[in-house]
């Protein structure tokens, strides 16, 4: 048996990492341990209890308003421990935070191979998003084995000379939490969600450091005018625990009787708001990718995305961060159906469900056992775009999430448009 120390501290890695960890589970050749750094706590919780995982370490490092360096020390530092006593065959790292980037320093450093999970996403602007395009760059060097979620990202891990062979294209593991989830069919805790059924929801999420301050104050500001323009809409926003966040955004925003503020959501319970909503405005990299499954327009509150397959898909869309430029956008689809259902079919470029079986088979592959598995292979709906291949989805059920199920209605081949 091979041990596979799987490490991660926040709550995307933790949703992303969860997939690979079960599969791990039900590998006959891994073994499969867990350490968080907790550079999260609740949000961190939330996800490990959902999906039943108890980690055998954890550093407990999280800190109000924490700076970089104090998560970048903290957790290396509790992380070389870590490995020595457990003396894993390989480290499993996910994502783009600085614990991701820590975790596979601190292997490196006692030559532990390292996995990346949903590596080869770039912007090439290292302050856009920050400070993760750098980790996801630092953490290319230090991995043996790359785990591109999109052929996207394999090209961009090839064109920083990568080897070819130690990248394979699982799809991104999130779509098989979301899967998962889907299946659930979870009640709202709070009441206050559950009087919202039927009604128009706009989602709202926000968080990245680069938009803290003034960026993050002038979202504030549109989604204020938004709800005053449209007093039937309600504004749902699960507050990220951030202080720096709530302070930019609960001031303007909580007065308002149609904005809901709540609690961040457990992530069954956030998946299926997220079906039930009309619109998603967001910051957030992992709702990129789970929203266009559910056939949801997406407005991203950023000048930059590493999820470009969305934007082909036509379902996502950057609006950056300018008051009169979100007030517009969102008002358009709130009021123009046509512009609203060009852009409201359900795509699904990042995964298919299957990514954690081959993010398993390829670590199998990598200690020699069995084969090379097969390579996700997305199709887009949407303008041809050169070097995309296309396929739209259609959703077979009623339920809110069926269309993460999704069978293949029409295939095309657009290579060479
Ligand atoms: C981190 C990641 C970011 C990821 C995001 C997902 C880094 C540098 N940033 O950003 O890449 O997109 O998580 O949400 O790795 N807090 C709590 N409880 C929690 C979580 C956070 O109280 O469960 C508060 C604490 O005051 C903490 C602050 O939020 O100091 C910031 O947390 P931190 O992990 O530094 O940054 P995020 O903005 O969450
Ligand atoms: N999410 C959640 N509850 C919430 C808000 C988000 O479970 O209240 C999930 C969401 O579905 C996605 C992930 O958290 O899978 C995204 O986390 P976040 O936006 O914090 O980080 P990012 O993806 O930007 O790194």
């Amino acid at each position: 048996m091979r041990k596979v120390l799987a490490i991660y501290g926040t709550r995307p890695e933790a949703i992303k990492m969860a997939p690979v960890v079960r599969e791990i589970e039900r590998s006959p050749h891994l073994d499969v341990r867990v350490a968080v750094t907790g550079q999260h706590r609740e949000l961190l919780d939330q996800v490990n209890s959902l999906f039943g995982i108890r980690p055998a370490h954890d550093l407990d490092i999280i800190r109000p308003r924490q700076s970089l360096e104090e998560i970048t020390v903290n957790a290396l530092a509790g992380l070389g421990e870590v490995i020595r006593a457990e003396a894993p065959d390989m480290v499993a790292t996910q994502g783009d935070t600085t614990t991701s980037m820590v975790a596979a320093l601190a292997a490196f450093y006692q030559r532990v191979p390292v996995v990346h999970v949903e590596a080869g996403l770039r912007t090439s602007n290292s302050y856009s998003p920050y400070p993760e395009e750098i980790n996801r760059r630092l953490t290319a060097q230090l991995a043996s084995l790359h785990l591109a979620p999109t052929p996207g990202a394999r090209a961009n891990l090839i064109a920083e000379n990568i080897a070819p062979e130690t990248i394979v294209t699982t799809g991104n593991t999130v779509i098989d939490a979301l899967v998962d989830v889907a299946e659930r069919d979870v009640p709202f805790t709070d009441p206050r969600l559950r009087r919202l059924q039927g009604r128009r929801i706009v989602l709202v999420t926000a968080h990245r450091r680069e938009s803290w301050g003034r960026p993050m104050e002038r979202s504030a500001r549109a989604l204020a005018r938004l709800a005053t323009m449209f007093p039937d809409v309600y504004f749902v926003l699960p507050t990220h625990p951030n202080p720096v966040v709530r302070e930019a955004l609960l001031p303007v925003l909580a007065p308002l009787p149609n904005v809901v503020i709540i609690d961040p959501l457990p992530y069954d319970q956030f998946a299926r708001i997220m079906g039930l909503s009309t619109v998603v405005l967001t910051d957030s990299g992992g709702v990129q990718e789970e929203a266009p499954s559910l056939g949801k327009p997406v407005l991203v509150l950023r000048d930059t995305t590493e999820r470009p397959e969305g934007i082909e898909a036509g379902t996502v869309r950057l609006v950056g961060t300018d008051e009169d430029r979100i007030v517009e956008e969102v008002g358009l689809l709130l009021t123009d159906k046509a512009e609203y259902q060009a852009m409201a079919t359900a795509v699904n470029p990042y995964g298919d469900g299957q990514a954690a079986r081959r993010s398993v088979r390829a670590i199998e592959h990598f200690f020699g056992i069995g084969e090379r598995p097969d390579e996700f292979q997305p199709y887009l709906r949407g303008p041809a775009t050169r070097g995309t291949s296309a396929t739209r989805f259609r959703s077979h059920g009623t339920h809110d999430l069926t269309c993460v199920r999704c069978e293949v209605l029409a295939e095309v081949d657009q290579t060479s448009a």
